[in-house]
């Protein structure tokens, strides 16, 4: 079978060498499509592969009608927000994600973004600490636990709302179950967003939750920016000069924040919350192991799509 890396945003060699020793010991070609800057370059690369690998690379219905013979995509990472899932199963198509692989290294961007920004971007200015400040954690999934166990390093109150997840299992990792998410809001000075951008969740981030939240607020977004409403945002930066927005990929309102925000945001320039080597490892190789498992013997079990 062949088996088609194609990332827009390029796993780290060591990856890809560890990818290619699943691929080759069951038996299958690996190729590569990495650093591709057009939709053409994959239409082509895609046309004769069984299976597909990818990252934030969007899988359309176009992708997969020029993708003959595709039996399994798998997003190497957790949110597959860029799947198209209908399209995937009109097509036959098994998509799966690589949940957990890379949660580690997405907490660890959120706690640096965090710390930067803490110590005005190492300007040399008086800052401030971490320890002792409250966290709220919106979704408690594997980043959101991750950033648990990092934040009680740093000594900080840890609280958590997420509807999926009973109170027992906040109250394991020392998080504080909170009953609502304006609890989360009203209590946190700093607020993480982990939860998947999906129908219910886009926008929601919106001006009435931010304004709950108390002096030198905080939001950190290493989710996705579709969560947040940005009209909301510019409007609490306009009433609270205190207000704080650090987020792994620029909004789409960059503009205004450079225009009227300075200093008072960190934004990635590209989505970089799991691009780490051990990011890349565990969730490329997580993703070829998935595969070839699926050709052998059709295990399904991280199928995302019905
Ligand atoms: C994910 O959903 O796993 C992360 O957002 C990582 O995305 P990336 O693979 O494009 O870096």
């Amino acid at each position: 079978m062949k088996i088609l890396v194609a990332t827009e945003k390029a796993f780290a060699p060591t990856a890809i060498k560890l990818i290619r020793e699943v691929t080759d010991a069951a038996g299958h070609q690996l190729a590569l499509l990495e650093n591709y800057k057009d939709v053409s370059e994959l239409l082509a690369a895609v046309a004769d592969a069984d299976a597909m690998i990818v990252r934030s690379d969007l899988v359309t219905a176009q992708v997969l009608d020029a993708a003959k013979k595709l039996r399994i995509v798998v997003r190497a990472g957790a949110g597959y927000d860029n799947l198209d899932l209908p399209a995937c199963t009109a097509h036959k198509v098994v998509a799966m994600n690589t949940p957990g692989q890379n949660s580690n290294a997405v907490a660890e961007l959120a706690f640096e973004m965090m710390l930067y920004q803490a110590r005005g971007g190492f300007s040399g200015k008086s800052g401030s600490e971490l320890r002792g400040k409250t966290l709220g954690l919106h979704a408690f999934g594997n980043v959101g636990k991750y950033m648990a166990e990092i934040a009680k390093g740093f000594g900080m109150d840890v609280y958590a709302f997420d509807p999926f997840v009973t109170e027992d299992v906040m109250k394991k990792s020392g998080v504080k179950a909170c009953k609502s998410v304006d609890e989360l809001y009203s209590e946190c000075q700093y607020v993480s967003l982990h939860m998947p951008a999906n129908d219910k969740t886009k926008k929601s981030i919106n001006h009435e939750l931010l304004k709950k939240m108390p002096k030198e607020a905080v939001l950190v977004n290493t989710a996705r920016k579709e969560v947040v409403d940005e009209e909301g945002l510019l409007k609490i930066f306009e009433e609270r000069p205190d207000f704080r927005y650090l987020s792994d990929v620029e909004p789409d309102c960059k503009a205004v924040f450079e225009e009227k925000h300075k200093g008072k945001f960190i934004f990635t320039a590209k989505k970089m919350g799991a691009q780490t080597e051990e990011a890349n490892i565990n969730a490329g190789v997580a993703a070829a192991r998935q595969i070839v498992d699926y050709f052998k013997t059709g295990n399904e079990k991280f199928k995302v799509n019905k």
